[in-house]
């Protein structure tokens, strides 16, 4: 007796195998991992979404949710396991698991308890995904980046660390609210460290080409009467200061991130200030992930911006450098 199917539906192919194109993981459905799973799904990126966690129901109940959306949504396969072979065949994995800054906790504070809950994600995510690009979020994101490289054994194309992407995304907004324009107007990039080292360049902030430092030399120093460089103060700040009212952030996070996807998964060559191994540039001798203005692409991260930094920018650059390099010289077996 033929099903419902069977009578509905005539099949005109033969060809039952299906291997997705653009399959997304997000490992860690805690707020920032479902952050970013939603902007992925809104941005239409992905034609399935795999999600990992080792909390089995809070995962089975974030899967049923957005399925329950799926009318709603151009991603036509979410699926969940807290198997990893759940996620075979990702071309994006993006790492969110692992614990998060309690409130005035730093972001290196984290990094041992980080490291090991590393130790057990990435080798299963190369296993079901050898050839995918891995977007570390979790915190301390450029360490954790460095340890991902090394875990993974991929090679360094295929690691991005988010880094300052959000750092970046910060500094535009807090500048569009100074001029009144909108944020997508108001260029400028924070490098570095994600977080508290992390290095505005002030010599290349500018609206439509005009920098502000032409304008205004004392831009960005002690000296400037309009407080620009609390401009960058914010930006460090933003992270304690949301998580002291709300208890985390995500939302900014959750955006930037799906950004970083969109730019890999349509092959755009856009540029963006994220984390990758800078070892030999701007004096920097060991290896250590910080973020410069990256070109992403279909390939990954597939090449460095070339940025013309002022010799204090350079030392700043070096210190974090030296900063990351004597935490991760003393982590066990990578
Ligand atoms: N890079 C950035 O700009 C940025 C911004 C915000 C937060 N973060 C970082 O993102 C991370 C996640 O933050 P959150 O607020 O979502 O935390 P959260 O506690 O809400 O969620 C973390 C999730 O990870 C899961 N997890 C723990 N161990 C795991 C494992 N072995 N395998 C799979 N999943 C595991 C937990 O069960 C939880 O669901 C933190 O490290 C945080 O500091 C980074
Ligand atoms: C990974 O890429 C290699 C080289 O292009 C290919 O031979 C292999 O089948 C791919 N593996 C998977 C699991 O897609
Ligand atoms: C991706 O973009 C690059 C640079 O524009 C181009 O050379 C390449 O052919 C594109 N790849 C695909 C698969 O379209």
């Amino acid at each position: 007796m033929a099903s419902v199917q069977e009578k509905l539906i005539t099949s005109v192919t033969e060809d039952k195998t299906s291997t997705p194109l653009n399959k997304i993981t997000v490992v860690g459905v805690g707020q920032v991992g479902m952050a970013c799973a939603v902007s992925i799904l809104l941005k239409e990126l992905a034609d399935e979404l795999a999600l990992v966690d080792i909390l089995e129901d809070k995962l089975k109940g974030e899967m049923m949710d957005l399925q329950h959306g799926s009318l709603f949504l151009k991603t036509p396969k979410i699926v969940a396991d807290k198997d990893y072979a759940v996620t075979a065949n990702s071309r994006i994995v993006v790492i969110t698991g692992g614990v998060r800054q309690q409130e005035g906790e730093s972001r290196l504070n984290l990094v041992q308890r980080n490291v090991n809950v590393f130790k057990f994600i990435v080798p299963q995510v190369v296993k079901h995904s050898p050839n995918c690009t891995i977007i570390v979020v979790s915190n301390p994101v450029d360490i954790m980046s460095y340890v991902t490289w090394k875990l993974s054994g991929f090679p360094q194309h295929r690691i991005i660390g988010s880094g300052t992407n959000l750092d970046s995304a910060r500094f535009r907004y807090l500048m569009s609210e100074k001029l009144g324009l909108h944020a997508s107007s108001c260029h400028g990039y924070v490098l570095g460290e994600h977080g508290d080292s992390s290095v505005p360049v002030w010599s290349g902030v500018n609206v439509a080409g005009v920098g502000l430092q032409c304008l205004d030399p004392a831009i960005g120093t002690e000296k400037d009467t309009e407080g620009w460089k609390d401009v960058h103060k914010k930006v460090v700040d933003s992270a304690y200061e949301v998580i002291k009212l709300k208890g985390y952030t995500n939302w900014a996070i959750g955006f930037s991130v799906a950004e970083l996807a969109e730019s890999i998964v349509k092959n755009l060559s856009r540029v963006h200030p994220v984390s990758t191994m800078v070892k030999g540039m701007y004096g920097i001798n060991n290896e250590v992930f910080l973020s410069l203005p990256c070109v992403l692409s279909g390939k990954g991260l597939v090449s460095v911006i070339n940025q013309k930094l002022q010799d204090t920018e350079v030392c700043q650059l070096q210190k974090s450098a030296d900063t990351l390099w004597n935490i991760q010289k003393d982590l066990k077996e990578l």
